[in-house]
């Protein structure tokens, strides 16, 4: 996936990072609204192998290696914690997989989902719509969570914290967790670097008060998703139109691309963390 934070960090002048943010906008735009992706519950690179408990869920069926992203910090990393969720958001819900797969952990939490592409909130709505009460937010142009303070006792995003920054994410989900909640989330730099993400994720976590439970290197999984799924990836990227096939296949991580090289030589890193707040 491409990294925002780096381009928009990056030392280069202005209007190109402007040009290269608002082409990343685009291409989402033309991912969701026109892409095989949008016959998809999610956005995510996936995760193997499929962990032994992860819950059947029907409405996912054919995408687990991508709901273990999900059942990952749902489950895995928070099963001492016994979260039984009231209330739950997913930031950067993408097309809705996650409170599919949320739903069928927790049939009782009132589920919400926000994503700065107005598009794929419509599209996850529609996903959703068998679910009572669940709720679709467009929003995150300031990044910011478009919900109210102490929203939610379950605060949870895939891939979508690097695009706030991870600092700025933090002090965000803070904000609409409920006293007692939990804040899981997950993503991954190029060229990234464990300790230096850590040593983020708890000088944010302190400054805001949060308990740091876990941090986990998810790289060697997320790289054994990308290995198994390259056929169907190929196949996909086939049927994106021109010009943004070649950025779909930067996107989609696929050999030959620097974000492959990357994987492959160990310039990756993928991240899982939970953080409490007491
Ligand atoms: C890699 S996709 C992950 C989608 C979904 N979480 C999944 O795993 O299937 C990242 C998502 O984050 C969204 N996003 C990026 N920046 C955001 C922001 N500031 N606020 C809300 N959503 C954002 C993008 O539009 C995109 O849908």
């Amino acid at each position: 996936m491409p990294d925002l934070v780096r381009i928009k960090h990056s030392t280069a002048p202005a209007p190109i990072r402007l040009g290269l943010y608002l082409f990343d906008l685009a291409a989402y735009e033309v991912l969701y609204r026109f892409s095989p992706a949008r016959n998809l519950r999610f956005f995510n690179g996936g995760y193997l192998p499929l962990a032994p408990d992860i819950v059947p869920c029907p409405a996912i069926a054919g995408e687990e290696p991508n709901a273990m992203m999900y059942h990952l910090l749902l489950h895995s990393m928070v099963a001492d914690l016994a979260p039984q969720p009231g209330s739950l958001v997913d930031v950067g819900c993408g097309q809705g997989g996650g409170l599919l797969y949320a739903h069928c952990l927790f049939p009782n939490a009132r589920l919400a989902g926000t994503d700065r592409n107005g598009t794929v909130t419509r599209l996850a709505a529609r996903n959703l719509s068998g679910v009572p009460g669940c709720r679709f937010v467009k929003g995150g142009g300031k990044d910011e969570i478009a919900f109210e303070d102490a929203a939610f006792d379950f605060v949870l995003s895939v891939g979508a914290p690097t695009y706030f920054g991870l600092t700025r994410f933090i002090t965000e989900a803070a904000r609409v967790c409920a006293p007692g909640g939990t804040i899981a989330f997950s993503g991954g730099y190029r060229q990234g670097d464990h300790a230096a993400i850590e040593a983020e994720l708890r000088s944010a976590a302190a400054a805001e008060g949060l308990g740091f439970h876990r941090y986990a290197n998810i790289t060697p999984h997320t790289f054994a998703a990308l290995e198994t799924d390259i056929p169907r990836r190929r196949e996909k990227l086939a049927r994106v139109p021109w010009p943004f096939r070649a950025y779909g296949w930067k996107w989609a991580d696929m050999p030959g691309s620097t974000e492959y090289d990357e994987y492959a030589t160990g310039k990756r890193a993928d991240f899982a963390a939970v953080l409490t707040k007491p």
